[in-house]
């Protein structure tokens, strides 16, 4: 038999795991925005479907798997809670308790409801095989731990989220809730037009006026290179282009962010205004990304500085441009255009790529 179809044969025996988990442990935070997945390959109607929240009353958002709910792309972890910050609410359980399978709602509110408790955990997608951060389910606050997350048949096709005890066995025949893995998934990718209304507005207030002029790009296209320019010259404002920066790295030099101190995302996104973003902040770096992310940070690891080639570029110069100036690149594809605060008293350059 040819080893590849032993190989084959064993994917479909037993549990694989080729995929190389990092050895250093997750904390229970985190910073970047994400999406929510849930995994049960088994149970189709389900896999793969993302959490959405669903306006409820007095500022609490239900969870749901769509149809129900709004996509929600800016989900974080503070303490092993996952929270939507532009809401004010975070996920707890509590109310609803049903008798026949013993599952309690899981739901975000600003109240105090005792928390639904995660850790981050790396694991190998059981179908693909990639690497990934699973939300292991840890324990409902105050509560013996243990138990899962599961989700149960709702109104107009959608699904529910909730809990279910440790060595529950109960099941409700007419509408089983199905065990699922939460996967966390950096949003990296748009949200579809009209779904916006979760992204982050908090921070629009901290942008400069001065900032949303765009005339140093024109007047500073290096020559030869295709238009808009691969970057800004923001010299004028005190930063200089250090080049295109690799992003979202699943490796163990650095954070998973290149820049993970401050983030904001804006449908007015510029090169401009993330550098007065990060600058107001205090923060050295500051980098755009995938159109209409800004991140900061004080450090670069050095296996993620950008080299210095022109081909280096391309990556950000591919056209991901500001959504709040096209005639300007905000990075690319887990790509940062990078810029650094220049020194007082040295000469503000930008990088020379050649
Ligand atoms: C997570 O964030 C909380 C609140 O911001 C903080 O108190 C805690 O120390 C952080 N945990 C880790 C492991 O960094
Ligand atoms: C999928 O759901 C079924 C029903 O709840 C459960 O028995 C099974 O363990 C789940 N599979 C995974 C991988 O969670």
């Amino acid at each position: 038999m040819a080893p590849s179809t032993i190989a084959a044969l064993l994917v479909g025996a037993a549990v694989s795991s080729a995929c190389t988990i990092p050895t250093e442990p997750l904390g229970n935070n985190i910073t970047y925005p994400f999406r929510a997945q849930v995994q049960n390959a088994s149970r189709p109607e389900v896999h793969n479907k993302y959490m959405n929240l669903f306006e409820a009353g007095g500022g609490d958002r239900h969870l749901f798997i769509g149809p129900v709910g709004v996509p929600t792309y800016d989900l974080t972890l503070v303490a092993g809670v996952i929270n939507h910050v532009p809401n004010g609410v975070r996920a707890v359980i509590g109310g609803e308790y049903s008798e026949i399978d013993h599952t309690t709602k899981m739901f975000m509110t600003g109240r105090d409801d005792p928390r639904a408790i995660f850790q981050p955990t790396y694991a190998c997608n059981p179908v693909t095989d990639g690497l990934q951060i699973e939300l292991r389910f840890v324990t409902w606050q105050g509560q013996p731990e243990g138990g899962h997350i599961c989700v149960r048949s709702s109104f107009d096709g959608s699904h529910e989220f909730r809990y279910s005890p440790p060595g529950n066995r109960l099941i409700d025949v007419n509408r089983e809730c199905i065990k699922v893995t939460l996967v966390v998934m950096p949003t990296t990718d748009l949200p579809p037009p009209g779904t916006s209304t979760t992204l982050s507005t908090s921070t629009t207030s901290a942008r400069p006026t001065s900032t949303s002029s765009s005339t140093a790009t024109s007047t500073s296209t290096p020559t030869g290179l295709p238009t808009p320019a691969p970057f800004t010259d923001l010299t004028d404002l005190g930063f200089r282009f250090v080049g295109c920066a690799p992003e979202e790295r699943w490796t163990d030099d650095g954070a998973f962010r290149t820049l993970p101190d401050a983030t904001e995302s804006s449908d007015d996104m510029t090169n401009q205004r993330c550098v007065a973003f990060c600058a107001e902040r205090g923060f050295r770096y500051a980098g755009t990304e995938w159109r209409r992310e800004c991140w900061c940070g004080d450090e670069v690891a050095p296996t993620r500085r950008p080299a210095t080639t022109l081909e280096s570029l391309a990556r950000c110069d591919d056209g991901y441009l500001c959504t709040g100036d096209p005639a300007q690149n905000c990075g690319g594809d887990a790509w940062l255009s990078l810029y650094e605060r220049c020194e007082e008293g040295e000469a503000c350059e930008n990088e020379v790529f050649t």
